[in-house]
């Protein structure tokens, strides 16, 4: 008979820890950072790729794009089609505030020649699962779109709850699929709520996060809403909490404030979110009023997919995994060894979501942001001859350098400076995010 180490072989220093305890240690889930899944997933389904073959066929290679010049997004006029996407800083306080370190960000990134800036999920007081807002602080709060529109950069906040991904652990025992009809209603009352507070507070519109595997995200895996009831089954079933958001929240808020989404085109689960399936999501939210989507992929159970690395940051996980906290030096010693096993990562680095939003893209008159991998203005001059999608956003190349766009701009050739190590996104357990390029602060 099969024992439980002849199929997760025991490796000395976690000799008598469970493969759940094994898991516990390293666990760190943080938008696409995070472990495999225990257990097998449902099968079915192509399986997923990060296919960018269509970047070999570019037609018209020379032709001249112009990313600089302006141009809208519904009602918001943006000074030119690159926007930062949102990357959770987290630096806020107990009332949902930004600290400094942020306002610093903001301010540097806003000068920094973006055209538009959509705050991280985290940031800003409107995270569903920890709703920090209140109307007493409401001109405390006004300061993040008023310094934003001191620099003539519309903002959007992105608003989320984390479901299964909640907090910096592992995922928890939170399920779409075992809430109760009156828990979704009270769910999607809140995103229409905090919609309606950032109107309020003078934002240009939020951007629903529909991707990365937190709730809206799984509602829509196949893999991951296993209802069977009115929230669950087919497309149309399980876009139903994001129909009821959008609809409602355009009603509270009226024709002119924007409404946008981030979708996943495509998982790497077992019968997880594929791009027919992410083009047929994002019709229907053009269809609710969706003003524009922007494209990623991955979920926190990948692994490193959302956000790809050039090696699994084993270095930053045993420095700041809360789980590995106080632990001897044998227990980190194993991980080191058991992480690779455990966490995969995925290729390739550059330009991985484009090919797929170009599908997406033909399903939909609404404007498409396409994210992930963008490192030079001929990674995003591609986007557009290949009629991927009619903006770019980035999210590491701005952490690394706020004043990214300006070189773009001023320096022919330039290339981001971002070296994919991942530390950012590790280090959001214990800190706000900061860019470390791949060294540990001594
Ligand atoms: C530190 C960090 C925080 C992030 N936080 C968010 C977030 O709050 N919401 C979100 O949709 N994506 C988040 N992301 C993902 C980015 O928006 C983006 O999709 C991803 O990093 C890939 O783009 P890039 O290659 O340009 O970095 C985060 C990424 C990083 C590195
Ligand atoms: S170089 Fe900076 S921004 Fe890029 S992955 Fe590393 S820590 Fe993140």
């Amino acid at each position: 008979m099969k024992t439980q180490d002849d199929v997760h072989p025991v490796v000395e220093g976690t000799r008598g820890l469970s493969r759940r305890e094994i898991l516990k240690l390293s666990g760190f889930v943080m938008a696409g950072a995070a472990l495999p899944p225990l257990a097998g997933c449902k099968g079915g389904g192509p399986a997923a790729t990060s296919d960018t073959a269509c970047l070999k066929t570019i037609p018209q290679k020379d032709l001249e794009v112009d990313i600089f010049g302006p141009a809208t997004i519904g009602n918001i006029r943006l000074k030119n089609r690159i926007i930062r996407s949102a990357t959770t800083i987290h630096d806020i306080d107990d009332r949902g505030l930004a600290g400094p370190g942020l306002m610093r960000t903001y301010k540097e990134t806003a000068e920094g020649g973006i055209g538009c800036f959509i705050t991280g999920m985290k940031d800003g007081g409107m995270l569903l699962n920890d709703f920090r807002y209140r109307d007493e602080n409401a001109e405390a709060f006004k300061k993040v779109p008023d310094l934003f529109h001191s620099y003539n950069v519309p903002v959007l906040q992105q608003i989320s709850h984390e479901g299964r991904q909640e907090g910096l652990g592992l995922p928890t025992d939170f399920r779409v699929t075992n809430l109760t009809p009156g828990q979704i209603e009270s769910l999607i009352d809140q995103y229409v709520d905090a919609t309606a507070k950032c109107q309020s507070l003078g934002f240009d519109g939020v951007q629903m996060h529909c991707a990365h595997g937190y709730l809206l995200s799984e509602f829509l895996a196949p893999s991951l809403d296993e209802r069977t009831d009115d929230w669950g089954g087919s497309t149309e079933k399980r876009f139903k909490t994001v129909r009821e958001i959008f609809e409602r929240a355009r009603k509270r808020v009226g024709p002119d404030f924007a409404l946008w989404a981030k979708i996943n085109a495509y998982d790497f689960q077992d019968g997880g979110m594929r791009v027919e399936e992410a083009a047929k999501i994002a019709r229907m939210l053009q269809d609710v009023g969706c003003d524009c989507v922007e494209i990623s992929s991955g979920i926190g159970m990948d692994g490193f997919a959302t956000i790809r690395v050039r090696e699994l940051p084993i270095e930053a996980i045993l420095e700041w995994s809360p789980r590995l906290e106080g632990k001897g030096d044998l227990t980190r010693k194993a991980m080191s060894w058991i992480l690779p096993f455990m966490v995969k990562t995925y290729g390739p680095l550059g330009s991985f979501n484009v090919c797929q939003a170009r599908e997406i893209k033909q399903s939909v008159d609404i404007p498409v942001i396409v994210v992930g991998g963008l490192r030079t203005l001929e990674d995003m001059k591609n986007v557009y001859r290949l009629g991927a999608a009619d903006f770019v956003s980035l999210g590491r190349p701005l952490l690394t350098e706020p004043d990214f766009v300006n070189k773009l701009k001023t320096q022919d050739g330039y290339a981001s400076q971002c070296v994919e190590c991942g530390y950012c996104i590790i280090s959001l357990s214990r800190m706000p995010a900061e860019c470390f390029m791949g060294e540990l602060p001594v």
